[in-house]
């Protein structure tokens, strides 16, 4: 499948070109919207640049009373827990930035799986309306095995037509997670796939030569947002 890359040598390279990105999106929104509203991605290659957010030049660029952050997936775990999303993020840049608490919309994870997705569809319909959410940026990473958010692959989330957000038990550690659905990520206004490392190599090439993105095994092809999607990559997840 065709595929918008942009390789760098190496993750500080790729965590700037994942800012200056981001930085062009959150003016883009403004102007138009007056608002910018971003899916974070978990897992650990987003966190150096989310560190880069909260330093310098790109924190004093960033207009923090427009920028609201969301999450394209999230663990099933306390947000003090080692392996959630919303810990890495407030531990990397929500901590060091003066973003306003009514301006970061983690996930729930306080009441059953199936409630907290409901609650945060609620969240996303708050803010977005009745029509399902388009995001001004989506950060994705990708697995290894081609999933991405908490999208796996034979998953029946990847065939959902109507929900959100959704609760499911995936083959990764934690197993309980929630989240986006492809009925919000294929709408996202602009998306970053960030791909770090040579164990990411197999699944890159792999989906270079995907012919059938929407049938795919892999749930990173079924991702296809109308608009524009680049993958940023290091040198080694380039192959
Ligand atoms: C998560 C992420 C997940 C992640 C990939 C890549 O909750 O784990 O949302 O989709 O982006 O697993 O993770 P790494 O960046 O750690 O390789």
């Amino acid at each position: 499948m065709h595929m918008d890359i942009r390789i760098s040598p190496d993750l500080d390279a790729l965590s700037r070109a994942a800012m200056d990105e981001t930085m062009g999106a959150v003016r883009e929104a403004v102007a138009q919207r007056g608002r910018f509203a971003i899916a974070l991605a978990g897992g650990h290659t987003p966190a150096r640049m989310y560190a880069l957010w909260a330093s310098e030049p790109y924190r004093s660029q960033t207009p923090w009373d427009r920028v609201h952050l969301f999450w394209g997936d999230e663990r099933y775990v306390a947000h003090d827990d080692s392996l959630s999303n919303f810990r890495m993020a407030r531990e990397t840049l929500i901590s060091h930035v003066p973003i306003a608490p009514s301006n970061v919309h983690p996930i729930p994870v306080s009441a059953t799986p199936q409630k907290s997705a409901e609650t945060y569809e609620q969240e996303l319909g708050n803010f977005f309306g009745s029509a399902a959410p388009e995001l001004d940026l989506q950060l994705l990473g990708i697995g290894t095995e081609g999933h991405t958010a908490s999208l796996f692959p034979g998953s029946a989330a990847l065939e959902e037509k109507q929900r959100w957000v959704l609760s499911v038990e995936v083959a990764a550690t934690p197993p309980r997670r929630l989240t986006l659905t492809p009925v919000v990520l294929n709408r996202g206004r602009r998306t970053l796939f960030l791909a770090v490392g040579k164990d990411k190599a197999e699944i890159v090439s792999a989906l270079r030569n995907e012919r059938n993105p929407q049938t795919s095994k892999y749930p990173a092809a079924r991702i296809r947002p109308a608009g524009s999607v680049l993958w940023l990559l290091d040198q080694a997840a380039a192959g």
